[in-house]
């Protein structure tokens, strides 16, 4: 029985919005686009509805129209408009907006009028803000709650049911982010229901519902997600399923032998087999610079090796006629594959896959985040150390070296991200940094070694703090680390003579460079 909905215009964040509600707010909530929204009989198909939820969007409400309008819900219902959600209201309610200059990252914003949404919140905290549009003029009808710099209004109410954030309360940079969504609760007489934990069984038992009697293949990477699905579908639906790891030649110094060696001894090791794939993809790859042809190529590949590692096993009497995939929700967003979002970067197990594939897909993460997926793993007591591996990009190093993949530029930026994760696990500075990386710049840079010119490679360092992935921020590591990461890398790493940091966040930036 849905007691909020929202209505999706096509946001990154829209399923983290949808995703607080459901699992940490324990809210009954269903997530709907404007075009069924419009279908619905809300008196007939909700009989429960209370709230209603605007969520933020690529678009601007200076460009385009939308078919939603906000006084006749607010009649029936509490409306809380999230960014362009706050911003629809703020238009139908007379003020002027302005796209002047966006605003991407952190921002700190100051309460300036007491109300329920901020209940039990300091007056002056954080805030996330991805935006193009913002109020430049207020109108009679909306009373200004909070403010940002410069006198830019943050959170605006309309007459007693209909509230506006110009930030995002759904990301965890926001502070307090998930107490407002909870007091908007309140404010609307929401009651959470509580049935938390049935997670892990509610997939299972999908899987088990989806499999029947066929046969499955797992794409296996030796990440968090792919990992941890694995155990899933091991425990659900035993031998009938078998993974594949595919060696892309696109990986870390080691890496497939120290994902083969995590599963060494347990029970699913017999299920595993290793593709070697290294020449195909590398072959493929030649001469490409784009980052989106090379997310693209890497799909097309990526599924061509799962379907020749098909026939192998069709051919010893294991035909599989689903693919499983450790899919979580980024993945979708960013490849564009949600109505009204825009596309980010194609990731390869999504928007990188061709469109016609020989297999059924079971993704039962599609829709969970990182931190869910670890905490399923944690539930089903997967080994530590294999749900708590940094996250690292299914193409690889090739969206870490910007520009063409050489064997040469494979070698420095493989060394490079050797010495990066070797020296910070030294140092013990890697347990707080969501994901660290070192990008090899397609640019050289004039340097002087032992007195003499250098003409050389530069590395980027990445290293931020998340959550989820979705929003993500520079980690602070103290400068005496980086001056000396940057010297083992200048000392060692022969080819490179300049190291820079990455200070940006996410958004505007992302976590990888392509
Ligand atoms: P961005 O760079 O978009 O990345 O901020 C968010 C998270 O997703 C990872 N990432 C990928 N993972 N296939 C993956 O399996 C992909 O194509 C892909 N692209 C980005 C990235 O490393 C970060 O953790």
């Amino acid at each position: 029985m849905t007691e909020i909905l929202i209505i999706d215009f096509g946001s990154q964040y829209t399923q983290l919005i949808f995703h607080t509600f459901m699992y940490r707010l324990s809210a009954n909530v269903r997530l709907i686009d404007v075009v069924a929204f419009n279908k619905l009989n809300l008196t007939k198909d909700c009989p429960q509805l209370k709230a209603i939820v605007l969520s933020g969007s690529p678009r601007s409400v200076n460009m385009e129209s939308v078919d939603i309008k906000v006084k006749p819900l607010a009649k029936h219902y509490y409306v809380l408009g999230i960014c362009y959600g706050a911003q629809l209201i703020a238009k139908e309610y007379g003020c002027k907006l302005a796209s002047t200059a966006g605003q991407y990252g952190e921002a700190v914003i100051s309460v300036t009028q007491e109300d329920d949404l901020f209940s039990n919140i300091p007056p002056r905290f954080k805030t996330w803000m991805s935006h193009g549009d913002h109020l430049v003029r207020v109108s009679k009808h909306v009373q200004v709650l909070a403010y940002a710099a410069n006198n830019m209004p943050a959170a605006w109410k309309v007459q007693k049911r209909i509230y506006g954030t110009q930030f995002h309360p759904e990301v965890n940079n926001t502070e307090y982010g998930q107490d407002i969504l909870r007091n908007f609760m309140n404010i609307a007489g929401v009651v959470p229901k509580r049935d938390k934990g049935s997670l892990v069984h509610q997939i299972m038992k999908q899987i088990k519902n989806q499999v029947g009697q066929n046969k499955v293949l797992l794409a296996l990477s030796g990440g968090v997600d792919s990992t941890t699905l694995a155990y899933m579908l091991h425990r659900s639906i035993g031998s009938q399923m078998r993974a594949v790891i595919i060696d892309n030649g696109l990986m870390r110094s080691n890496e497939i032998s120290e994902i083969v060696e995590q599963f060494r001894s347990e029970p699913i090791e017999q299920s595993i087999v290793v593709a070697h794939a290294e020449d195909m993809f590398i072959s493929r790859l030649a001469g490409v610079t784009d980052p989106e042809f090379k997310r693209q190529i890497i799909g097309k590949t990526f599924i061509d090796v799962i379907i020749s590692e098909g026939r192998k096993l069709e051919a010893q009497g294991f035909k599989a006629t689903f693919l499983a995939q450790g899919t979580i929700y980024p993945d979708v967003i960013e490849s564009g594959a949600v109505p009204g979002s825009s596309v980010i970067k194609s990731h390869h197990n999504v928007g990188g896959l061709p469109k016609d594939i020989p297999f059924k897909l079971i993704e039962p993460f599609r829709y969970l985040f990182k931190d869910d997926v670890r905490l399923i793993a944690n539930y089903l007591n997967i080994p530590i150390a294999m749900y708590t591996r940094k996250p690292f990009p299914g193409p690889g190093l090739a969206i870490r070296i910007i520009g063409a993949i050489t064997e040469e530029r494979l070698k420095i930026a493989r060394e490079a991200d050797l010495l990066l994760r070797s020296e910070l696990a030294r140092l013990e500075q890697n347990k707080r940094i969501w994901q660290t990386a070192a990008i090899l710049l397609p640019i050289k840079t004039v340097g002087v070694k032992g007195d003499n010119r250098s003409y050389e490679h530069v590395i980027a360092l990445r290293m931020v703090d998340s959550v989820n992935g979705m929003t993500a921020q520079s980690s602070l590591v103290p400068i005496d680390t980086l001056h000396y990461i940057a010297r083992q890398i200048t000392d060692h790493v022969k080819g490179v003579n300049r190291v820079v940091y990455d200070l940006s966040s996410k958004p505007p930036a992302t976590i990888e460079w392509e």
